[in-house]
């Protein structure tokens, strides 16, 4: 694991956006997966600048969403489907047959999730996957307990998660949606590289569990231990519980310099 720390969430953003348009640029037929929440809002702020500014061309890229809430409408405001609206795809020009989400019905789910999963496969795999991580250490919405092997399907949220989420649905916990598709443990660790995002206090502790606790399915992220090549790109706040902090800069500062005396 690279453990990434900047000194602020713009910093953050900044970091993990450069890191996907690097790799748009060797490789413009990039496959994205995709997350949500306000974690990679600033990301995506990012990209849709350097698609103004510099013309960073979208055209070529597929994109996987992680997961949907189920029981709300596509067009819901807080679907995730409206999120990626807003937030990306209005913004820059992905085209609207590359864009895969879960659906947000249950009807049908089985047979919707195996072709999800088959769609990535054909588009020859994700090659880079952005998460989040909930205060519990769930990525995607696979909650802890999620088995390290799984495969995209219906799960339901854990409380924890529901309390979360109620404010973006008038406060109320009844509100949310009680169940979600997403893709699995398993379905992100195919992805060639994940990029894993945390900002603020109050993900700390899920940040030095995913990174410096056992590999647990009490803590889904905490797989990604076992992932070749996960970045984690966190802010100040967020690296707060590390134990080997000042390790992870040297780390990072040297590869910094390695890269200088390359150019
Ligand atoms: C939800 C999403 C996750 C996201 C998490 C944290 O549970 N399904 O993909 O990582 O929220 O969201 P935030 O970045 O808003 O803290």
């Amino acid at each position: 694991m690279e453990i990434v720390i900047q000194p602020t969430y713009a910093r953050l953003a900044e970091v993990a956006a450069e890191i996907i348009r690097d790799a748009l640029l060797k490789k413009p037929n990039l496959v994205l997966g995709l997350a949500t929440g306000s974690t990679p809002i600033g990301v995506y702020e990012a990209l849709v600048e350097m698609h103004k500014t510099d013309g960073l061309d979208f055209s070529g890229v597929t994109t996987f969403n992680l997961d949907e809430y189920v029981g709300i409408p596509s067009d819901h405001p807080y679907s995730y489907h409206t999120f990626m609206e807003t937030h990306l795809f209005s913004l820059i020009n992905i085209p609207p047959e590359n864009r895969h989400i879960p659906q947000s019905t249950a009807v049908g789910h089985v047979g919707f999730c195996e072709r999800y999963e088959a769609a990535i496969v054909a588009a020859g795999g994700i090659d880079i996957q952005v998460l989040g991580i909930g205060k519990d250490g769930h990525i995607g919405f696979n909650e802890p307990s999620s088995s390290l092997g799984s495969r995209t399907r219906i799960k339901t949220l854990a409380r924890s998660t529901l309390e979360a989420n109620a404010p973006h649905f008038g406060g109320t916990i009844d509100a949310v949606p009680k169940m979600a598709i997403t893709m699995g443990v398993g379905t992100i660790m195919e992805a060639n590289q994940c990029l894993l995002l945390a900002s603020g206090e109050s993900k700390a502790a899920a940040i030095a569990n995913a990174v410096e606790g056992p590999i647990t399915a009490e803590v889904p992220a905490s797989v990604l231990q076992m992932h070749p090549q996960t970045v984690v790109v966190i802010d100040e706040a967020a690296a707060s519980q590390l134990k080997r902090i000042d390790y992870y800069k040297e780390v990072y500062a040297n590869k910094l310099e390695l890269l200088d005396q390359e150019i």
